[in-house]
C-alpha cells in the first residue's frame, strides 16, 4: 500500500490530501483565499503567497488527521512544483521539502495541469470509479489553461492544441465582471447561465484557420462588452461606451451569459471533434475522452462533453466537482505514476513557474 501526502499552493488555494495507490482519497482539505481576492476582482500574487504560509500547516495537519494516519505512515510527499505564481509554489515546495527531509521518504514534484488530467481518476467514495484507458484525448480548461493533449498515459501527454490568448476560466472571468457578476466569476455566471435563453444572441465561434486545434476567446470577450456597452468611441483609456450594465434586466444578463456559455463551450466540442478524428487519422485512435481543470465543474461543458463521447462511443472521464477546483488529491495520485515509475526528485527540487508539458 502506498500512501503519498499531497500539497498544492500555485495559485489562490492552499491544499493538502492523502491518496492511497494513486486512486483512493483518504482526505483532501482545500483552504480557498477567495475572501482575501474578492476586493481586487483577481488573484494578488503577494496576498496569495503571504496566505498560503499561514495556511499550509494547518492544512497539512487536518489533511493527515482526516485520513486518519501518522507520519511515519507516509511513503512519500507530493507537491505540485509547475506551473503557478512563483511565490505561491515556493511555499508548497518549501513545505514538501521539509517534510521529506525530517520524514526521510522521497519528495515527488508534480506538474500541475498534467495532475488535472489526473483529477477524473480519483475515487473518495464506495462508488467506483473507472481509471481511463489509453490512448485518450484530454482537454484542461482553466484559469492559466485551455489545451488538447494527446494522452498515451498518465505521465506521457503532449500538446495538440492551445489557446493562443485567453484562457477560458479567464474569460469567464472577464466576461463576469463585464456582466456585474460577482467573484469568483466562472462559477457564479455558469449559474446566472441556466437561468438564461442561450440561442438568445448568437455570439462569436472563433475557429481559427481549417483544421487547427488552437482556441482564441479575447474575439468573445470583446462581442460580449459590444453587446452589453455598446461599440465605443474612441480607444483604450478615452474610450466611451453609449450603454451601462445598469441599462440590462435580470433576464437580459442571464440571456447574455448563457449565449456567451453556449458559444464558448460549443467552440470547446468543435475542437475536440476535430482533435478526435485527427487522432484517428494519426492511427492513433482516442479509447477515452479525459476533462480536468476548474472550468470542468461548468454544467454546459460537462453536458456538450458527455454527449459527445455518446456520438462517438467513447467513454468521457469527469472529475467530481470536488477534484475539478484546485486540490491536493489529483498532485498525490499523480505522484504514484512517478514513484511506480522511480522517478523521484531531492531536496534540489525547483518551483518553477511555467509548464513542463509541450
Ligand atoms: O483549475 P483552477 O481551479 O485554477 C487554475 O489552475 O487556473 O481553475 C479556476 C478557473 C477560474 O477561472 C474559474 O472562474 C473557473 O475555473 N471556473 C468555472 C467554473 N468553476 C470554476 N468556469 C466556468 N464555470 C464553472 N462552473
Ligand atoms: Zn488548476
Amino acid at each position: 500500500m502506498t500512501l503519498i501526502l499531497g500539497l498544492e499552493t500555485s495559485c489562490d488555494e492552499t491544499a493538502a490530501a492523502v491518496v492511497r495507490d494513486g486512486r483512493f482519497v483518504l482526505s483532501n482539505i482545500v483552504a480557498s483565499q477567495h475572501e482575501l481576492h474578492e476586493r481586487y476582482r483577481g488573484v494578488v500574487p503577494e496576498i496569495a503567497s503571504r496566505a498560503h504560509l499561514e495556511r499550509i500547516t494547518p492544512v497539512v495537519h487536518e489533511s493527515l488527521a482526516g485520513a486518519s494516519l501518522h507520519w511515519n505512515d507516509l511513503s512519500a510527499i507530493a507537491v505540485g512544483n509547475r506551473p503557478g505564481l512563483i511565490g505561491s509554489l515556493l511555499v508548497g515546495v518549501s513545505a514538501a521539502k521539509a517534510l521529506a527531509w525530517s520524514l526521510g521518504i522521497p519528495i515527488i514534484g508534480v506538474d500541475h495541469v498534467q495532475a488535472h488530467l489526473h483529477a477524473a481518476a480519483l475515487q473518495d467514495g464506495a462508488a467506483p470509479v473507472p481509471p481511463p484507458t489509453f490512448p485518450a484525448l484530454g482537454l484542461v480548461v482553466s484559469g492559466g489553461h485551455t489545451s488538447l493533449y494527446h494522452v498515451a498515459s498518465p505521465l506521457s501527454m503532449h500538446a495538440i492544441g492551445r489557446t493562443i490568448d485567453d484562457a477560458i476560466g479567464e474569460a469567464y472571468d472577464k466576461a463576469a465582471v463585464i456582466l456585474g457578476v460577482p467573484y469568483p466569476g466562472g462559477p457564479k455566471l455558469d449559474k446566472l447561465a441556466q437561468t438564461g435563453n442561450l440561442k438568445h444572441h448568437r455570439f462569436p465561434r472563433s475557429l481559427l484557420e481549417e483544421n487547427s486545434l488552437d482556441f482564441s476567446f479575447s474575439g468573445l470577450k470583446t462581442a460580449l462588452l459590444y453587446k452589453v456597452r455598446g461599440v465605443p468611441r474612441g480607444r483604450g483609456a478615452e474610450a466611451v461606451f453609449e450603454k451601462s450594465l445598469a441599462d440590462l434586466s435580470e433576464t437580459d444578463r442571464a440571456n447574455l451569459a448563457a449565449s456567451f456559455q453556449d458559444a464558448a463551450v460549443e467552440t470547446i466540442i468543435i475542437k475536440m471533434t476535430r482533435a478526435l478524428d485527427r487522432m484517428a487519422d494519426g492511427g492513433t485512435p482516442a479509447r477515452s475522452i479525459i476533462v480536468g481543470g476548474g472550468v470542468s465543474a461548468n454544467s454546459r461543458l460537462r453536458e456538450r462533453v458527455t454527449q459527445l463521447g455518446t456520438t462517438r462511443d467513447l467513454p468521457v472521464h469527469l472529475p467530481a466537482m470536488s477534484f475539478c477546483v484546485d486540490n491536493a488529491a489529483m498532485i498525490a495520485g499523480l505522484a504514484y505514476h512517478h514513484l511506480v515509475e522511480g522517478k523521484a526528485d531531492d531536496l534540489h527540487l525547483p518551483a518553477v513557474a511555467t509548464t513542463s508539458l509541450r
